[in-house]
């Protein structure tokens, strides 16, 4: 029986109460196998500011490095809204994905039948969605050098941030992107604002030129990354796989939540490169949803990102496709009898707290898994 090392960060606000949903799918699959699951928690984000004066310590950064995949609940919230920049909550996952090199992040926005009037746009629009946004995680703006405020002296301050990206990290984004669509439906859309950027025009000649020379048998589109936008709301469907760059990525995968009912419905895995010896590679799972502070501790919080994002690591560190589709099975089936958190309320539905949320998708999973 193979055992799987995996860290758990729960991190801030509703991080730990989801977490706590996704410990008891572990704990069952612990009991029935056919794998094992190792277990370590560690602090990230303003908790670990609390306790350390840092978003994440170096020793959890170690463990994260040794780990064969890291379990990522959320971090943040207004009450560390003053501490230094450097030591913000969200530096610490900033520096996880960039110590790991976890530059594919991969955000599928699937609608579950059940959810389709859930969403802010029209059944039709969403019904029967499944795309998946590739998200470049480690470069372009997020990381770019100069990122500074400086004070001109004349009651005025300069704000720079640098979008740069190389050349091998729009091919290596670009190879994911096109494996990904072929395993899908083949077509691949590339998001960027080549008609302002300087790096737009580079992103759009690379990933042309890595589909000229790799990928002739999928099908490539580009759409400005604004107009991409508008697309996403006007016909989500006409997409497949969508790549784009790292704050592109941001803002569109927050618009792909939506269409699937909540943002508390996405889930994320964050990938560095495979190993050639090991075939491993480093891996994050994370809910795309933050640490929603304004309702952490209600048991208003949703775990099905956060459970779903465990099913993405099962499918993409462990190679246990099947466990995953029992895992989304579970949830599908859970959502179809009409629970709902308070997120993906709607009229006729069954109104459950966080845990009962939990309880529910776990009963499905043992019935699937028994
Ligand atoms: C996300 C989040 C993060 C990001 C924050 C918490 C730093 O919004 O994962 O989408 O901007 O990448
Ligand atoms: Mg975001």
């Amino acid at each position: 029986m193979a055992t799987h090392n995996l860290l758990l960060l729960p991190g801030d606000g509703i991080g730990p109460e989801v977490m706590a949903q996704v410990k008891r799918v572990i704990e069952f699959f612990n009991k029935k196998g056919p794998d094992k699951f190792k277990t370590e928690e560690a602090l990230v984000g303003g908790c670990c500011y609390d306790a350390h004066g840092v978003a994440i310590t170096d020793a959890a950064m170690d463990k994260a490095k040794a780990a064969d995949a890291v379990i990522f609940g959320a971090v943040g919230g207004p009450k560390w809204d003053a501490v230094p920049y450097d030591v913000r909550p969200e530096a610490g996952l900033l520096r996880l994905r960039k110590d790991l090199d976890l530059y594919a992040n991969l955000r599928p926005a699937v609608t579950y039948p059940a959810l389709a009037d859930a969403s802010s746009l029209k059944r039709e629009l969403v019904e029967g969605l499944d795309i998946m946004i590739l998200r470049e995680l480690t470069g372009g703006v997020y990381f770019g050098e100069p990122k500074t405020i400086t004070d001109l002296g004349n009651g005025q301050k300069r704000a720079i941030d640098t979008q740069v990206y190389d050349t091998y990290e729009i091919e290596r984004i670009a190879r994911v992107a096109f494996d990904l669509a072929r395993k899908r439906r083949n077509k691949l859309t590339s998001m960027e604002k080549r008609n302002v950027m300087k790096s737009g025009v580079l992103w759009n000649e690379v990933v042309t030129q890595v589909h000229a020379r790799e990928y002739k048998d999928v099908e490539l589109e580009h759409q400005l990354a604004d107009s991409g936008g508008m697309n996403l709301v006007k016909w989500p469907k006409q997409f497949d796989v969508i790549v784009t760059d790292n704050l592109f990525g941001d803002m569109l995968s927050d618009i792909a939540a939506m269409l699937t009912g909540s943002l508390g419905m996405l889930p994320s895995a964050s990938l560095g490169e495979i190993n050639v010896k090991t075939k491993k590679r480093k891996a994050l799972y994370e809910p795309v949803h933050g640490s929603a502070p304004d309702i952490a501790g209600s048991g208003a919080a949703n775990p099905i990102a956060m459970i779903a994002s465990f099913g993405m690591a099962l499918r993409y560190s462990f190679d246990m496709g099947g466990l995953a589709d029992k895992v989304d099975s579970a949830i599908a089936a859970v959502l179809a009898k009409g629970l709902r958190t308070a997120d993906i309320r709607s009229e006729g539905t069954i109104a459950v707290s966080t845990t009962e949320m939990g309880e529910a998708i776990l009963k499905e999973v043992q019935a699937l898994h028994g």
